[in-house]
């Protein structure tokens, strides 16, 4: 009891606050807020509403609240600063940079009098004044730091964003980036820089340079060509001990490894870096020779569990795959047994795949592992009657079956998890960790690349991984490019190419001659021969054919519900306390198809009023309430636009507020998308 009331007062030290993403450097997305509880909680309503109103692509941002003042980001990623209390606008920061995409929070840091605001744009970091919203001149290169310098390439031919917060130890703030999941890429180092100058303190190489240890593990200059293995999904931080935990993703390109060779240290590893340093403490590296795109996908957690009769301070990590792995922060030990299973071997030239791969024995995984024919859906005859020829074409063995060319693997949980960006909840009061999740199959291969090369080759090398063989995209997630032709013009498409768009990486690499070619293929659909470039090696023998959802005719997956969940498992034990569908699809629970589950972005929150808040389903633009102890639903409101980002709580002059950032962006043609930030509140308080 003693050391339960110790780990809430560390909890609480910015008690009344939502002082950083996910809730602080711990992640634990928990509050002892309880003026909002199990009792009153039906009664929320909404207190205010804050429309950004300048564009339509979702950025989602998870506000932050500090002393009064809620700060946040806009679709286009201007910064804002809102009165906790009211909504109304403080101040606005632009950078005279137009960002498209995730962008999930903005940093604090204060000394003394001294309060700043660290926010990305692109690949730039700036930093503002808390207190005014002006930019600080003295920060960086004239008020900003550029994340494409300091790698060992080519500053201008790097694409990168930060998409997720970098973290404050001390006077540093410490970063990762997104890079592009295909080569060419920049190595996913991550880096920590001054708060105050700007100046880079260090970086650790996440592809280890010649004498580094892990640089074994690849092919000899693979640090010189290969990139990736980045931090996109943020960090956690244990203060007292000085540890930043850091989980990277693949390496690229995402689904062939010919020219990556090795288990490729430190890619898809959960990290702990000695936070004044950058030096490394410990690893764990989840998928060797990563194929799968099985990018550890969330920020860690770090949460206290008693194990054996003792507390331990461990960190929770979530995965694609449905696992939630668990390690002493200090030694890195798994606190559950791990265990290495064998899987085939790759049948495409070139190819490696690693002969055993690493599972947590419990706690038991959160997703389906493996789509069989019981698994089919049910929805209509007809769905399954499709499901059913379809599924007798691929190949579908679980986890780790190397992609191939000419038959399609399935992948399953699908390739965004599993868990995701949102995060998860852990509650010190209980020892529940809470984790929401998509249960859907996808499906892919591989296929050879033209030995000569057409603007439909390049076209398949450079964006076929996501926009498809024919230009079909994977709405919602992916726009299809089929009826560009008479929307956008051949320059338009080119800033595009140049700029990135949201989750789509920019490509400097790419000369304007192929770049022209590509867009002329896109809106003319005709071919045109490019000069020889000879045929296709290493990592360009073969292209990805695309993310494919596994859904039916009419868009559903074709699988049995539920299709997403919200999942509560005690740490202390390792077992489920308890698991519910998250989300419906409201045109099928109007024909009573109820309680479905659906695809599902942004994390929960738990609070000491005994509640956990999440909302983060694509199609019924809810925000929930949940019975933190048995998943009872409590309350349910419906948004502006879908909460696809995790909720805040703060207490500002004596109320309590929830406070979430509707966004939609993941419903495609189902729903529209944007930026609005709404505050419920109990009545009269
Ligand atoms: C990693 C996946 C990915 C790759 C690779 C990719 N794209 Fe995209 N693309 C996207 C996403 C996601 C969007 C939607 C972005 C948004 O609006 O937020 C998009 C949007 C676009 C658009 C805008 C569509 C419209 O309606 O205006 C164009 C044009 C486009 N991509 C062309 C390309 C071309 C050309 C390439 C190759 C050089 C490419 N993309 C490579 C994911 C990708």
């Amino acid at each position: 009891m003693r050391f339960v009331c110790l780990l809430i007062a560390a909890a609480v030290l910015h008690a009344q606050e939502w002082h950083g993403y996910g809730g602080g450097p711990q992640g634990l997305r928990y509050s002892p807020l309880k003026q909002i509880n199990q009792s009153n909680v039906a009664r929320l309503q909404i207190a205010w509403t804050y429309d950004t109103a300048d564009g339509n692509t979702a950025s989602q941002t998870q506000p932050i609240m500090i002393e009064g003042v809620v700060y946040g980001l806009t679709t286009k990623h201007d910064v804002i600063a809102l009165d906790a209390g009211t909504g109304r606008l403080l101040w606005k920061f632009s950078s005279g940079i137009t960002g498209r995409g995730a962008n999930r929070a903005v940093v604090y840091w204060s000394e003394g009098e001294e309060k700043r605001i660290f926010a990305s744009v692109q690949s730039f970091i700036y930093a503002i004044d808390a207190k005014t919203g002006k930019g600080i001149p003295g920060f960086g290169n004239n008020g900003r730091i550029d994340l494409r310098e300091n790698l060992g390439r080519d500053p201008q031919k790097q694409s990168i964003a930060l998409t997720s917060p970098g973290i404050i130890y001390k006077d540093l703030l410490i970063c990762g980036d997104r890079t592009p999941e295909s080569l060419p890429a920049p190595p996913g180092d991550i880096r920590a820089y001054d708060v105050r100058t700007g100046k880079l303190r260090w970086s650790f190489h996440t592809i280890p340079h010649p004498g580094e240890p892990g640089y074994e593990t690849w092919p000899k200059d693979a640090w010189t060509y290969t990139g990736a293995a980045n931090n996109w999904a943020g960090m956690a931080l244990d203060e007292k001990r000085g540890i930043v935990y850091v989980p990277t993703g693949s390496a690229a390109g995402d689904f062939y490894g010919a020219d990556r060779k090795g288990d490729n240290l430190y890619a898809n590893c959960l990290l702990a870096l000695n936070a004044a340093t950058g030096e490394r403490i410990w690893h764990f590296q989840a998928v060797k020779h990563d194929i799968w795109d099985r990018d550890f996908p969330s920020p860690p957690t770090l949460v206290t569990v008693k194990h054996n009769g003792k507390l331990v301070d461990a960190v929770a990590q979530t995965t694609k795959q449905g696992f939630v792995y668990l390690f002493n922060r200090v030694t890195g030990e798994p606190l559950f047994p791990i265990e290495a299973k064998k899987y085939p071997a790759s049948t495409m030239p070139g190819e490696q795949a690693a002969e055993t791969q690493v599972l947590p024995t419990k706690p038991a995984p959160y997703a389906r592992q493996k789509l069989t024919e019981d698994m089919l859906t049910n929805r209509t005859p007809e769905a399954h009657a499709w499901a059913l020829e379809q599924f007798r074409k691929l190949r579908s063995d679980g986890q780790f079956v190397p992609l191939s060319a000419g038959q399609e693997t399935v992948i399953f949980p699908g390739f965004d998890g599993g868990a995701e960006w949102g995060g998860s909840a852990f509650d010190p009061q209980t020892g529940l960790l809470y984790v929401n999740a998509n249960d859907l199959p996808w499906t892919s291969g591989l296929a050879a690349n033209a030995a000569k090369k057409s603007s439909r080759d390049l076209y398949l090398t450079s964006c076929g991984t996501c926009h498809g063989d024919s230009l079909q995209g994977a709405p919602p997630q992916i726009p299809a490019l089929t009826d560009l032709n008479g929307k956008r013009t051949v320059e338009q498409i080119l800033t595009v190419i140049r700029q990135g768009a949201g989750r789509m990486p920019a490509f400097p690499g790419l000369t304007a001659e192929a770049s022209t070619a590509i867009a002329r293929y896109i809106l003319s659909g005709e071919a045109k021969e490019m000069a020889s470039s000879g045929p296709p090696t290493g990592n360009q023998a073969y292209r990805f054919t695309g993310y494919h959802k596994f859904l039916d005719p009419d868009g559903y997956p074709a699988v049995v519900p539920p299709w997403g969940t919200l999942n509560a498992i005690n740490l202390n034990t390792g077992e489920y306390a308890w698991k519910i569908p998250l989300g419906e699809y409201p045109e099928l629970a109007a024909k009573g198809l109820k309680d479905t589950g659906t695809e599902n972005y942004g994390g929960p929150i738990v609070t000491a009023g005994g509640l956990v808040f999440i909302s983060a389903t694509n199609y019924d633009r809810k925000i929930r309430a949940f019975d933190k102890s048995t998943g009872k639903l409590l309350w349910e409101a419906l948004l502006p636009l879908a909460g696809n980002t995790t909720p805040i709580t703060y207490e500002w002059q004596g109320k309590q507020y929830l406070v979430i950032h509707a966004t939609g962006g993941k419903a495609g043609n189902k729903g529209p998308s944007g930026g609005i930030y709404v505050a419920f509140a109990l009545p009269g308080k």
